[in-house]
C-alpha cells in the first residue's frame, strides 16, 4: 500500500512551511486550501499523529515546527537536487523487496529514475542471493529504474557509482571517512553499512534496463541486526554516535547519484574513477579472492578505468572483474 498522506494534508503543511516562523489562522488556512476549518483540524490532528509538530495558539493559530522522519513522496521531493532521479516516486511501508517490485514498474514501462522506496522488505535481497536484513524505520532500502543507453558490458560501474555516490552523501553529511569496498559496499570503521544490487534485463547488445538496489544501515543499534552479522555491519548511527535524519541523507544520495549517473553515460567512469580510487578500503591491501573455486591471495594495487580491481599475485598482475573479495586482515 502506498506510503503517504493525503492531498488536503500536503496542501496543509505546504500553507504552514511557507511561513515558517508565524503563525497562520485556521480561517485562512481553510481559505487557501478551500476546505472548512473543521476538516483543516483534522488534517492538522492527523499530521500530529505521524510525527509532525505544530504550536497551537488560540489567538493567532497555528505555527509549523518539525517533520518526522518518515519517506512520504512530498517529503522526499521537498529540496530534491535532481532533475530525473526520483522525479517518479512510489513510497511503501512495507514490501518484498523493492528491487523485485521495481523490475515489475520497469517491465510496465516506468520511466528512468523511478524510485522505489519502503520502510522495511520483507525478503530484502543482497548479492549472491544472501538476504538483506530490512527493519522497519531505521534504514533505507530503495531501488532506481535506469534505462541507460549502453551496452550490457559495462552496467557493473553502475554498481561502483552507487557506492561512491553513498560514500560521498555520507561524508558530506557526517564526520565518517566512508569508503568504498570494491565493488559495491560501503563501510564505515571498517564496518559494513551499505551495499548495492545491481540487477540487468538485457539482450545480447543492449540494456532494456538496470535495477540498481540500495540498503543504507542507517539508524539500526546493535539489536537491530542478527546476531551473525553483529561483528561485520554497523549502521551510520552506530559510527556516529547519534540518529541520523534519513530523508537528508537519501537525498544527497540521490543527487550525488544523478551527477555520477549522467557523466556515467555520458563518459564511462572516466570522471568517478578518481574518487572511487581516493575512497576504496581496498587498494595496497592484501586480498583474497576465489577463481574458478581456487583460493587466490594477493595485493589491491589498482581500480582500472572499466572498474576492474587490478591485484598482484606473486609478482603478476591480474584484473578482477566482480564477485567478492575479503580483505585478508578481517576488513
Ligand atoms: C549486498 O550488499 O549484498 C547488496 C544489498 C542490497 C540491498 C538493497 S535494499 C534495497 C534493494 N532491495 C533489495 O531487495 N535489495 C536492495
Amino acid at each position: 500500500m502506498a506510503h503517504d498522506i493525503t492531498q488536503l494534508q500536503i496542501d496543509v503543511l505546504n500553507e504552514l512551511r511557507s511561513h515558517p516562523r508565524s503563525y497562520i489562522s485556521m480561517q485562512r488556512l481553510a481559505e487557501n486550501t478551500s476546505h472548512s476549518p473543521q476538516r483543516i483540524a483534522r488534517a492538522l490532528k492527523e499530521l500530529e499523529n505521524w510525527g509532525y509538530r505544530f504550536l497551537h495558539d488560540s489567538a493567532s493559530g497555528v505555527r509549523y515546527i518539525s517533520s518526522p522522519d518518515v519517506l512520504f513522496p512530498h517529503e522526499i521531493e521537498l529540496g530534491l537536487e535532481a532533475r530525473i532521479i526520483a522525479q517518479n516516486i512510489y513510497s511503501l511501508d512495507r514490501v518484498s523487496s523493492t528491487n523485485t517490485l521495481a523490475h515489475k514498474y520497469a517491465e510496465q514501462g516506468q520511466p528512468e529514475g523511478t524510485l522505489i522506496i519502503a520502510e522495511r522488505q520483507t525478503a530484502g535481497k543482497g548479492r549472491f542471493g544472501r538476504s538483506w536484513h530490512s527493519p522497519a524505520g531505521c534504514g533505507l532500502y530503495f531501488s532506481l529504474i535506469l534505462r541507460p543507453p549502453i551496452p550490457p558490458a559495462q552496467a557493473p560501474g553502475i554498481s561502483l557509482i552507487a557506492a561512491l555516490s553513498v560514500v560521498e552523501a555520507i561524508r558530506a553529511s557526517s564526520k565518517l571517512k566512508a569508503q568504498v569496498k570494491w565493488p559495491n559496499d560501503v563501510l564505515c570503521d571498517g564496518h559494513k553499512v551499505a551495499g548495492v544490487l545491481t540487477e540487468l534485463a538485457a539482450e545480447l547488445d543492449r540494456v532494456r534496463y538496470v535495477v540498481v538496489g540500495i540498503g543504507i544501515n542507517v539508524n539500526h543499534e546493535a539489536a537491530d541486526f542478527p546476531p551473525t552479522l553483529r561483528d561485520k555491519a554497523s549502521s551510520l548511527r552506530q559510527c556516529v554516535g547519534t540518529p541520523l535524519h534519513r530523508i537528508k541523507l537519501l537525498q544527497l544520495v540521490l543527487s550525488r547519484f544523478e551527477i555520477n549517473y549522467l557523466r556515467f553515460v555520458h563518459c564511462g567512469l572516466k570522471d568517478a574513477i578518481k574518487s572511487i580510487r581516493r575512497y576504496s578500503s581496498v587498494l595496497g591491501k592484501p586480498v583474497s579472492f576465489q577463481i574458478n573455486g581456487n583460493h587466490q591471495q594477493g595485493r589491491a594495487v589498482d581500480i582500472d578505468g572499466n572498474g576492474m580491481l587490478v591485484v598482484e599475485v606473486n609478482g603478476k598482475t591480474m584484473t578482477l572483474g566482480s564477485g567478492e573479495i575479503s580483505l585478508a586482515e578481517n576488513y
